[in-house]
């Protein structure tokens, strides 16, 4: 199979834009109208999540190792959306037809036959973990808000209670769907380590546009039920390295490094942790209090904020610069395993920089929040 050829063969049929989730969709529900109800109401280009991931995740089939236990967690995170092993060969059928469309005369039988083989590969990779998951654990989860705090206009900190135990790894996301906008499924990160009360606490920022963050940090409140999807997600805490600890968040991206500050307090010896928390502005660094708290109880751990438009009110005690910019100011970190969670951006620089200060990638974990 050759991967370079299908990484290459996606690349040049995204370039045709839009028109080619359109394509897609049309063809997928002309041939299985059935299909169309697990979808979102509205399929604007943003919210093509199928498609856009399915060339870039099929098309790692040479990194196996690497993105099997991804795709496991996807086939099972799947479930809630309702699909069966059945619709498997449904998407691929639709998926190759759209390669073959765009691809013109660059498609070839050797093309066909690579998609086709790795498509087959990954799905049953999805569908495997997807009926391991059932005999285990429901589709979904219901939760119900019982705290609702509104940190700044944009930001709100919730605490939801599922109605069974929910599994999952410090760092981890889960899909959350509100009852208002139906089958607009949006992945947020436990901001908690797991409690037996079955309580979960999620950082929201609000983005503008959006249709499901306003909702959120908006309009919901204690009382409210959302549905929660399979855990996702690989920026989990390495148990097993003992390295001191580097995390760095960017705004709600603190959500899962606080999940993993927690894990790593439950532990009979801390490793040493440096918590760089940044926000464009002071009024962004909407968890500081808590942290410092935080800090001030555990001599192995050091907060060190950071705010990125400077001069702001409130941020005398907070760093300036980007986050990237302001780790770098303070060590090499080349001993450490360092977690960085925030925007595309955010997460780019940074990683490229510890990079450059010496820490290999195989020593960096990381999730981008824009990036479904
Ligand atoms: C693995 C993962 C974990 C996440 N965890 C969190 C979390 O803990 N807290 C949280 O607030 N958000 C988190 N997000 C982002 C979240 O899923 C939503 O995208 C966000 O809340 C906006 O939802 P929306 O429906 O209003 O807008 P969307 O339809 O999701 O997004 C609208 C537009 O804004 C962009 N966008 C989305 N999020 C951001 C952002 N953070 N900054 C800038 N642009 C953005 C999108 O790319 C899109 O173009 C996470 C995303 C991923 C993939
Ligand atoms: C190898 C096969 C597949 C891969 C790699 C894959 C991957 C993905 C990914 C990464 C997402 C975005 C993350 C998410 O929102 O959860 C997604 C969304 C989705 N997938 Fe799949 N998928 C596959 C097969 C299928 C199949 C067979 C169906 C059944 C119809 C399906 C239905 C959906 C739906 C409904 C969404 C949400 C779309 C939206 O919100 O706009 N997927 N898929």
């Amino acid at each position: 199979m050759d991967a370079q050829a299908l990484k290459d063969n996606f690349a040049q049929v995204a370039q045709h834009g839009d028109a080619v989730a359109l394509f897609f969709y049309s063809d997928l529900f002309l041939r299985n109208p059935g299909l169309r109800e697990m979808f979102p109401i509205g399929m604007s280009h943003q919210r093509d999540r199928l498609l856009s991931a399915l060339g870039r995740v099929v098309a790692q089939v040479d990194n196996l190792p690497e993105v099997v236990p991804f795709v496991r967690q996807l086939g099972a995170d799947h479930r809630k959306f309702g699909v069966e092993a059945l619709h498997y060969p449904e998407v691929g059928q639709s998926l190759i037809a759209t390669l073959r469309y765009f691809s013109g005369a660059a498609w070839s039988d050797a093309l066909a036959r690579d998609w086709g083989d790795a498509y087959t590969l990954l799905a049953n990779v999805m569908v495997e973990a997807a009926d391991e998951d059932a005999k285990q654990r429901p589709a979904w989860w219901n939760a119900q808000i019982v705290a609702h705090e509104r940190r700044r206009f944009d930001l709100a900190v919730l605490r939801v209670v599922t109605d069974r135990p929910l599994p999952y790894l410090p760092g981890q996301s889960v899909a959350v769907e509100v009852p208002v906008r139906p089958r607009m499924w949006r992945y947020y990160s436990m901001a908690n380590a797991p409690r037996h009360d079955n309580t979960l606490d999620f950082h929201v920022r609000l983005v503008d546009g959006g249709p499901v963050s306003p909702v959120l940090v908006r309009s919901a409140g204690a009382g409210d039920w959302l549905k929660l999807g399979s855990p996702v997600g690989t920026m989990t805490f390495n148990e097993r390295s003992g390295r001191d600890v580097l995390l760095i968040g960017g705004s709600t991206g603190l959500a899962p490094l606080k999940a993993i500050l927690e894990r790593i307090a439950r532990s009979p010896a801390p490793p040493r942790v440096h918590l760089f928390f940044g926000a464009r502005t002071a009024d962004g660094l909407y968890d500081l209090a808590d942290l410092t708290k935080r800090a001030a109880d555990s001599p192995w751990l050091t907060v060190v904020p950071a705010v990125s438009e400077g001069g702001a009110d409130g941020a005398e005690q907070a760093e300036q610069g980007v986050l990237a910019d302001v780790v770098a100011r303070y060590g090499l970190w080349r001993d450490h395993d360092a977690y960085v969670c925030g925007s595309p951006a955010m997460v780019d620089a940074t990683v490229e920089r510890l990079v450059g200060l010496g820490l290999g990638m195989d020593r960096i974990r990381s999730d981008k929040f824009a990036d479904a």
